[in-house]
């Protein structure tokens, strides 16, 4: 399987990636995930990365190619990935398309979680993330067991910096104008599967997983 989960900030990319990774055994590909890292450990992307990050905005689209190419040229993408916050750019989209036509792969399923507006917000502001693990919880929908400490790890929870809300907001407005036309660019290749986000999540991921069986 090659997917690429799609949707909104807060759509339930990286909580559906972690119950697809249990399920299907193949790797996790996250760039925000990649970028928070190399923040933690102060490299020179993590500089510049962190500058558009924490204002909500996208990292320049070269930069943001070369680290997803790179990430997806190593041997545990052979037998599939998940590609998750990548692309999110028209331009993305069609170096993703150059870069897998050349290696002669093509995508199986684009997913594309649909959650409204007002419950992104809620999700954004209420998540929790594991500073030690990257283990992601909400304060409402999805508590750790103890407060403030990660069930898988036993690590600190703290709050996202760029999840607060004006950053939140910026992040969607950024969504709708720069990422949204990758739904009608998927759409036209005939391989996108729209899934209600919105439901609980055992729910939504049976559809997940509906639309990635559909293709094997
Ligand atoms: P990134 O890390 O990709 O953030 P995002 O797209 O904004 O997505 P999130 O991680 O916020 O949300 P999610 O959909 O994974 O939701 P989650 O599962 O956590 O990117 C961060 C930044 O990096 C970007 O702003 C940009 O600057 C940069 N960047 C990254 N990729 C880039 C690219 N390709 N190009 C340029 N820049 C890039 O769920 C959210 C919350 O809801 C959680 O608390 C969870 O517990 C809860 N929840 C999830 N599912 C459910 C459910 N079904 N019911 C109830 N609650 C639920
Ligand atoms: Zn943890």
């Amino acid at each position: 399987i090659r997917t690429i989960l799609l949707g909104p900030p807060g759509a339930g990319k990286g909580t559906q990636a972690a119950k697809i990774v249990e399920k299907y055994q193949i790797p996790h590909i996250s760039t925000g995930d990649i970028f928070r890292e190399n923040i933690k450990q102060g490299t020179e992307l993590g500089k510049k990365a962190s500058e558009y990050i924490n204002r909500g905005e996208l990292v320049p689209d070269d930069l943001v190619i070369e680290i997803a190419t790179d990430r997806l040229t190593r041997d545990d993408c052979k037998a599939g990935f998940i590609l998750d916050g990548f692309p999110r750019t028209v331009h993305q989209a069609e170096e993703l398309d150059k870069f897998l036509t050349a290696r002669g792969e093509k995508l199986s399923v684009v997913i594309n979680l649909e959650v409204g507006e007002d419950v992104l917000m809620k999700r954004l502001t209420g998540r929790r993330v594991c500073k030690k693990c990257g283990a992601s919880f909400h304060v409402v929908n999805m508590p750790p067991k103890q407060e403030g400490i990660c069930d898988v790890c036993g690590g600190e929870l703290i709050q996202r910096p760029d999840d607060n809300e004006e950053t939140a907001a910026n992040r969607i407005a950024v969504y709708n104008d720069q990422t949204k036309p990758l739904i009608d660019y998927y759409e036209k290749a005939g391989i996108i599967a729209n899934i209600d986000g919105s439901k609980p999540l055992e729910e939504s991921f049976a559809s997940v997983s509906k639309a990635l069986d559909d293709t094997a």
